[in-house]
């Protein structure tokens, strides 16, 4: 499956077009709602698995000393308020589930729950909102333990690795998503390069499951890990 982000090149009839894979066309809200309203029906219409909004960019990343400019008007980017509001409108939109991406913690999973949330992706958009924010899968099992007997709990920053793929299975879970070793798969082979990186993952998880005595993905449990304190 592909999480395609709203400020993505092309759009949802291209991304249709690239890949035979289930799509998630991920929101900016500070594109405009009829803008994201626009595309969110689009990506209904042509058969997408579901609809996103990232919450997290109340203020755009820095990349060094710079703020990235916009590919709208060549301006330095701007951040947006988000708010529960954005999810409920984004309900009324469309009929594909809604997937919250960008929380951080119990309080702000429960918010999202409330406003009607069909999945949430816990994500501290691969550490570049705050270099020092928690790590995801720190996170994660908090969010898991409010939330996740109600919808399910997706990890995204910071999976380098199928071990990794592992320790947030076990932690609760239901899905990962990757983002820069997609991007170095590109960078080092194109397409192929994206497909090794998806079979390294997958060797190095069969390894995991072996020496941790798990005969298969479905069976992996909270009982593989030890965590500090515990
Ligand atoms: C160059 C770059 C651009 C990104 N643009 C977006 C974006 O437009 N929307 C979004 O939700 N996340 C964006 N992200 C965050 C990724 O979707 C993902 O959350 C993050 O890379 C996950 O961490 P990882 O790279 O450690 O796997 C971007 C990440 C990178 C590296």
């Amino acid at each position: 499956m592909m999480a395609v982000s709203q400020a993505a090149k092309l759009d949802p009839r291209g991304w249709r077009e690239a890949t035979q894979s289930p799509i998630v066309f991920m929101a900016y809200m500070n594109r405009g709602r009829e803008e994201v309203s626009h595309y969110a029906k689009l990506s209904q219409d042509l058969g997408f698995a579901a609809v996103g909004i990232t919450m997290d960019t109340l203020r755009p990343t820095k990349i060094g000393d710079e703020l990235p400019l916009s590919t709208k008007d060549g301006k330095p980017r701007k951040g947006f308020a988000a708010s529960p509001k954005d999810i409920e409108w984004m309900k009324q939109q469309v009929s594909l589930p809604v997937v919250i991406k960008g929380i951080m913690s119990p309080e702000d999973a429960r918010v999202a729950v409330n406003a009607g949330a069909d999945a949430l992706v816990v994500s501290n958009h691969g550490g570049r909102i705050l270099d020092f924010n928690r790590a995801a899968l720190e996170v994660l099992p908090d969010i898991v333990e409010a939330v996740g007997s109600r919808l399910p709990v997706i990890l995204d920053s910071g999976v380098r690795s199928g071990g990794d793929i592992v320790k947030a299975l076990a932690l609760g879970a239901k899905a990962i998503l990757t983002g820069r070793p997609v991007a170095w798969g590109v960078g080092a082979f194109g397409p192929r390069g994206v497909a090794r990186v998806f079979e390294l993952f997958s060797e190095e998880m069969k390894r995991v499951l072996c020496m941790t005595g798990v005969p298969s993905v479905a069976e992996i449990s909270s009982k593989i890990i030890i965590r500090d304190g515990n």
